[in-house]
């Protein structure tokens, strides 16, 4: 039985975690499904509730930075500093391993990925002390739960869901791999390459599918069953392929948007924030009402990197270039 909390009822939820149980609670960037990563049996169902492959890493959330220390060793300079700047917030730092991280939550790496959230049940639950690895709350494959009716899907596959909103950022954290020389990001989020650059000069973003470096983009991620298609192109020719695709479901920006029904208001008032905060929500909200979803490019600036790379899994790489298709259009 699924048991679901409030924000009163925090304590129960840690009650839960500290005796080998699994609970899903909120963080700031998407909901999070929790086990203390001392107890095997534990980790073993975060595992089974997701459908995870096992050689999938989990990452680890802590409530104070002095938790570090348990965890990783050899921490890097720059890690400190990049503590203090970003935590709690989106921002996890892969480091060495200590003992103390079995196997079965780095899935034999001899790294691991360390996360302060900011979101205040997150925050609450973590002043316990515990260590609780934490994917996101949903099954492997669909998109991350940012809301409430998305982690009521898991009723019945965890032992408690702490219900407490919307996500505010809406897309997974940043992953920046100090183990490796120069850094890189493994995964865009809302800290952005701009913010960590004054921290890190050669940062890199990590574009390979090395299995070793970043074992989750091996997997199918993020994508809807209905196919997406990004489209790229100058708006007015945006508007021309949406008049011709009737049959399609659009994420329309804000000077084209009509309030139609195959319309979903994307960018309100241009803001990459809300988008993101949007996103998962709109690609559950369409998935499967159409034969195709349209969405455009966006500028790959601070947060819209973090939403075009999960534009670009939703859409498995599938981009028209309007530009070319409409060569054309306005030369007759
Ligand atoms: O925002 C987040 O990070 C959310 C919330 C709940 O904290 N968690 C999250 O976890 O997104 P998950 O497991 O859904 O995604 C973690 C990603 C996976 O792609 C995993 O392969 C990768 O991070 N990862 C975890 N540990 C790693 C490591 N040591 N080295 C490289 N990649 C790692
Ligand atoms: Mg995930």
């Amino acid at each position: 039985m699924t048991q679901l909390l409030d924000r009163t009822e925090i304590s129960r939820a840690i009650e839960i975690l500290e005796s080998g149980g699994t609970v899903i609670f909120p963080t700031e960037t998407v909901y999070g499904l929790g086990a203390r990563i001392d107890d095997p049996k534990a980790i073993e169902k975060i595992f089974a509730a997701k459908g995870r492959p096992q050689d999938n890493p989990l990452i680890v959330h802590i409530g104070s930075i002095s938790q570090v220390d348990d965890l990783a060793f050899d921490i890097p300079e720059v890690a400190r500093k990049l503590m203090q700047a970003f935590w709690p917030g989106p921002l996890t730092l892969g480091l060495k391993k200590t003992d103390f991280v079995s196997d079965q939550v780095s899935a034999g790496l001899a790294t691991v990925g360390i996360r302060m959230p900011s979101h205040p049940v997150a925050r609450e639950i973590l002043r316990s002390g515990l260590f609780i690895a934490a994917p996101s709350a949903n099954p492997s494959g669909s998109p991350s739960p940012t809301r409430e009716d998305h982690v009521k899907e898991m009723i019945g596959k965890v032992d408690a869901i702490v219900l407490a909103g919307e996500c505010s950022v809406g897309l997974e954290s940043t992953f920046l791999d100090l183990t490796s020389d120069p850094p890189r990001i493994l995964r865009p989020g809302a800290v952005s390459y701009e913010d960590l650059l004054p921290y890190i000069p050669d940062v890199v973003i990590y574009r390979g599918t090395d299995k070793s470096a970043s074992p989750g983009t091996r997997y199918r991620h993020y994508a809807p069953n209905t196919p997406v298609f990004l489209i790229k192109g100058r708006l007015p020719l945006f508007e021309v392929f949406m008049q011709q695709h009737p049959e399609g479901i659009f994420f329309v920006p804000d000077e084209l948007w009509q309030d139609q029904p195959n319309q979903i208001r994307f960018l309100p008032e241009g803001s990459l924030e809300e988008a993101s905060r949007q996103l998962y929500d709109d690609l559950r909200r369409v998935d499967g009402k159409a034969d195709a979803i349209y969405i455009p490019v966006l500028e790959e600036i601070g947060i819209g990197r973090a939403l075009m790379d999960r534009l670009i899994r939703a859409a498995q790489g599938n981009i028209i270039n309007l530009e070319d298709e409409y060569e054309n259009l306005y030369r007759k």
